[in-house]
């Protein structure tokens, strides 16, 4: 099977996950490839809820084009579930997400939720977080000194460029990539991340960082991950 095979395995079965939720309820959809299947399997049963909260307007666009109901998340006061990909997540549930910019309303839509089910191929589990870079969104103008703050945490720093992520997003190549907030990207390699919570919250202090890519406070709840032997499922 091929990484597209697996990532839809995924998808299907975290249908059949959040449908052991009782009906009427609001669901939490993240960003992503692996979670764009997760939509196309969900669709014939869409009215399973009474809507949705959505982490990105391509995820949003996604929910629309199959009749989704997408509420406002401040209109929103129970969530039981959040349903998304993962970069990297380690053995006890922490992730590195961002890869598709949409690191900021993930962490809100997840903090809302109850659970966060994860879902992801087995190529994004790694015993050490870090070998992908770390995203960090911040304010343009804060660029300078917040990649000094990363850089003396040991990570080598990028700006983040239209032209390094996903060709549908549609960005003129070489400009620097703009979030759905309006913001930047700052991606961080060379980090050997062995303590993701205190990692988290030292990055968040940084003056000008909206929004670390590292989900250690709001980690994976439920992991459903695929490989060629097919779909397992982990509780942390
Ligand atoms: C987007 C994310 C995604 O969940 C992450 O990048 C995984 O994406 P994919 O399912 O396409 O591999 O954090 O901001």
């Amino acid at each position: 099977m091929n990484q597209d095979q697996l990532k839809q395995l995924v998808g299907e079965a975290a249908r059949d996950e959040v449908l052991k939720l009782a009906p009427g309820q609001v669901l939490g959809v993240g960003t992503g490839s692996t979670v764009n299947y997760f939509i196309d399997a969900l669709a014939p049963h869409k009215d399973h809820f009474a809507g949705t909260v959505s982490s990105s307007n391509a995820t949003t666009e996604r929910l629309l084009k199959h009749g989704f109901k997408v509420l406002d998340p401040n209109d929103v006061v129970s969530l039981p579930a959040y349903v998304d990909g993962a970069d990297e997540i380690d053995p006890l549930g922490n992730m590195i997400k961002g890869g598709g910019g949409a690191l900021t309303r993930e962490k809100i839509i997840a903090s809302m939720a109850e659970q966060f089910i994860c879902i992801c191929d087995a190529s994004k589990q790694v015993p050490v977080l870090g070998n992908f870079s770390l995203p960090v969104e911040i304010i343009p103008l804060s660029k300078g000194v917040v990649s000094r703050e990363l850089e003396k945490l040991g990570g080598t720093v990028t700006l983040r460029l239209a032209k390094s992520t996903r060709a549908d997003l549609n960005q003129t190549p070489s400009e620097p990539f703009v979030t759905d907030n309006g913001a930047w990207i700052l991606d961080v390699a060379g980090l050997h991340i062995t303590d993701p919570l205190a990692l988290e919250s030292v990055i968040n202090q940084f003056a000008g960082v909206i929004t670390v890519g590292l989900f250690a406070k709001e980690k994976a709840n439920i992991l459903l991950v695929s490989d060629a032997s097919g779909v397992s499922r982990d509780v942390f």
